[in-house]
């Protein structure tokens, strides 16, 4: 989902240079209530992450994509994704939460879809982001994230969701059944 000018907050001043990461994590850390998707796309839009700051949060393993969580609490978390050529999410919905995400290294495909109990999923449209762009989702949209198999390179995308996720929806094309998915917890480095 791309925000329209009209829904973003004003421009804070840009975080960058050393502890730009740091200076993201204590914002998240000190929110006392879940952030909305225009601050969460401020706080995103503004700060500029080197790669040694993301270098804790850095790791590939073959099959999927790696998920590394940088902080929690009860109203908003972070993760850093790490994708080799062809690695995608499953078809999802982030079950109640809205979240932001910024494509640090690489190119992100994001497909959306629209459903329909009667119609079930259908493919709705697709677009390519390069580094330095931002995408999100609001509630309900549904959507397909992943690394093409044709890019050549790993990605690297920063996500902060409100509230943390859960349970996850998951959709098939054509189909009306829904099902449940569970982000694998166990593979955290932090
Ligand atoms: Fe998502």
């Amino acid at each position: 989902m791309t925000l329209n000018t009209k829904q973003r907050l004003p421009t804070d001043e840009i975080n960058e240079g050393p502890g730009a990461m740091q200076s993201l994590i204590l914002k998240l850390e000190s929110t006392l209530s879940a952030p909305s998707l225009a601050q969460i796309y401020e706080w995103l839009e503004t700060t500029h992450v080197s790669t040694e700051e993301l270098q804790p949060y850095l790791g590939f393993k073959e099959g999927n994509y790696w998920r590394h969580r940088v902080c929690r609490n009860e109203f908003v978390e972070m993760l850093v994704l790490c994708w080799r050529p062809g690695q995608r999410t499953p078809i999802h919905d982030h079950n109640g939460s809205h979240g932001g995400v910024k494509i640090c290294q690489g190119v992100l495909w994001e497909t959306t879809f629209t459903f329909d109990s009667v119609a079930g999923l259908e493919y709705s449209g697709a677009r390519e982001l390069k580094a330095g762009s931002l995408t999100g989702s609001d509630v309900p949209d549904i959507h397909q994230l992943g690394n093409p198999d044709i890019s050549g390179q790993d990605l690297i995308t920063l996500h902060v969701y409100a509230p943390p996720l859960g349970v996850l929806h998951t959709y098939k094309p054509g189909s009306a059944k829904i099902d449940l998915y569970v982000p694998d917890e166990t593979e955290q480095l932090v």
